[in-house]
């Protein structure tokens, strides 16, 4: 092996397990570890990421998630609901796009611009609108698993994000 080539794999090892452990130290800080660092090591972005980097990343998952939410929820609209059902689920689709094109473009900006106190309330807020959503079934709700998916991201990027405060 070359000098240089051997040089570029120390420096690289370095830094891959410099983020490693900045992963490791931010989602210990969070209320669901495992799920802070499976959603961080998917993204490649978190290789070189600061907190606010790896902020940003959740603020991302929140967005596939309520995008996900949002197919499911139209899918399940287009198979002729009972009447209860569709009212509700007209709701959680104003809940889950309130998430899309209000709370995701927020906190986005908020972390870009060193703001992260807004970035707090866009994630908490993502978290309610699940919720909200979620009590508009009377019965039984095909989106528990949205719900429960978004509370727990949303707390995970809240912890991250308060680390910046
Ligand atoms: C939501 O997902 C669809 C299909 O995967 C994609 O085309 C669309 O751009 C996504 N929208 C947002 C806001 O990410
Ligand atoms: C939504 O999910 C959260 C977290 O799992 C849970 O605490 C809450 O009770 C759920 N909301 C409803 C209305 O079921």
């Amino acid at each position: 092996m070359t000098n240089l080539k051997l040089l570029s794999l120390i420096l690289c090892t370095v830094v891959i397990s410099t983020n490693a452990n900045l992963i490791e130290e931010t989602c210990k800080k969070t209320p669901n570890h495992d799920l802070c660092v499976h959603h961080l090591q998917a993204d490649p972005h978190s290789s070189d990421a600061d907190v606010t980097g790896l902020a940003l990343i959740m603020v991302n998952v929140i967005k596939t998630k309520a995008n996900t939410s949002l197919t499911k929820i139209h899918q399940l609209l287009q198979g002729n609901p009972q009447p209860g059902q569709k009212e509700a689920l007209n709701s959680c689709s104003g809940r889950y796009n309130a998430i899309l094109v209000a709370d995701v473009p927020q906190a986005i900006a908020a972390l870009k611009k060193g703001d992260p106190k807004f970035a707090v309330n866009s994630a908490n807020d993502a978290a309610i609108e699940a919720t909200s959503c979620e009590k508009s079934f009377s019965g039984k709700s095909p989106l528990t698993n949205d719900n429960n998916s978004m509370n727990d991201v949303a707390a995970v990027t809240a912890a991250i994000v308060k680390i910046l405060l």
